[in-house]
């Protein structure tokens, strides 16, 4: 039997790409659509200004969007993907946990908090029994898991796959796609032959979520790793899939070679989102790109590339595709984790 979902914010640009990926799915079945008091009352395709490439499933254009409120959705909902902005979402998803919800949840509310597990099913799996100690302390029937952003899950696969050789220092430098920012977030005129060299608050993110998701769980309490990161992020003229430059000092020797090879081998899992081959490694110093490489594994793998020594340590770059690795993919597979670890 397939388990009942609900997408809180289901007419935005992640929502959109949610439903996507949950129409067909071979776990879930759409059963809720919520947006804004604005959307509410309408059917999905009167509410979704629909913008992704490919049509509408019949079977959502015809629902009716309700108000995002735990009272109009339907109790045999079991898991509630949540693509809400995040003061909405800070205002809105412990209800919903609270009312008995399993929410996995995009917005960055939160992502830090110590009893909410900050997952990337291919790196920190483990963090997910963090939900025990999370029911325990906030009394939730429900529990609340959340992905990171869209540029921390760019670059943390490929440090996973470096921390054997012990990460000590990591910069990394951020070209990210305007869908980032949401449809109506950067507009033309700002940003077609131009690049805008802040991004507000996505500094912080990467630098902390990195500590969280390479972090240790004990069983009780969660350890941020002590790597010290920095970064810097730009928004460029890009429409899907962020690219990253990458500098890591690493406690151990580690040669452009073993870095290739043991991004290669870093295992992906068999969840239905998972793609065959995690992170793909290109020998060519001109790939990854954006256009061409943003799909790769269905848009859930990670690319890297230019692989080699530098003066401030091993230098590559990295690229994902925002909305699907770095959202709405990553909510899925986040779901697809708490099936399988028997949280619905
Ligand atoms: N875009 C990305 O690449 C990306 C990547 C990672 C994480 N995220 C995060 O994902 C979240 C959604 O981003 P997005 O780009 O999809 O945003 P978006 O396109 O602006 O969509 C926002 C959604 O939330 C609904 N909403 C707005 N205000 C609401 C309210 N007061 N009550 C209930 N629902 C409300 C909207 O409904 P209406 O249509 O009715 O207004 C819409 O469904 C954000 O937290 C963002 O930071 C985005």
């Amino acid at each position: 039997m397939a388990v009942r979902v609900g997408v809180l914010g289901a007419t935005g640009a992640v929502g959109q790409r949610l439903i996507q990926l949950l129409d067909p799915h071979p776990d879930f079945e759409i059963a809720a659509l919520t947006a804004s008091d604005a959307s509410a009352g309408k059917t999905y395709r009167q509410a979704a200004k629909w913008r992704v490439d490919s049509p509408i499933p019949d079977d959502v254009a015809g629902m009716t969007v309700t108000a995002t409120d735990p009272d109009d959705v339907p109790n045999d909902v079991d898991l509630l993907f949540s693509s809400l902005p995040s003061s909405v979402g800070e205002a809105v998803e412990p209800g919903f946990c609270d009312a008995g919800y399993v929410v996995s949840s995009n917005s960055s509310n939160g992502r830090m908090d110590e009893d909410i597990p900050l997952v990337i099913p291919e790196v920190n799996a483990d963090h997910l029994d963090l939900l025990e100690v999370q029911r325990d302390e906030r009394g939730w029937d429900g529990a609340m898991v959340k992905n990171p952003n869209c540029s921390t899950i760019t670059f943390v696969p490929t440090l996973a796959a470096l921390e054997e050789y012990g990460l000590e220092k990591v910069h990394v430098a951020t070209l990210q796609a305007v869908s980032g920012a949401g449809y109506d977030g950067v507009t033309s005129m700002e940003i077609i032959d131009n690049a805008i060299p802040h991004i507000g608050g996505e500094e912080d993110k990467l630098e902390t979520e990195s500590k969280k998701l390479l972090g240790s769980f004990d069983g009780a309490e969660l350890s941020l790793n002590d790597v010290e990161v920095g970064a810097s992020c730009n928004r460029i003229p890009t429409i899907d899939g962020h690219l990253e430059n990458v500098f890591v000092e690493t406690a151990e020797d580690l040669t452009p070679d073993e870095a290739a090879e043991a991004m290669r081998v870093y295992p992906s899992l068999d969840l239905p989102s998972s793609p065959d081959q995690l992170i793909e490694v290109f020998e060519d110093p001109e790939r990854p790109q954006p256009r061409l490489d943003r799909t790769l594994g269905d848009g859930m793998s990670v690319a890297a590339g230019g692989i080699r020594e530098s003066t401030f340590g091993l230098q590559y770059n990295c690229l994902a595709h925002n909305t699907m690795r770095g959202a709405a993919g990553a909510s899925v597979l986040n779901g697809e984790l708490l099936l399988e670890n028997g949280y619905l």
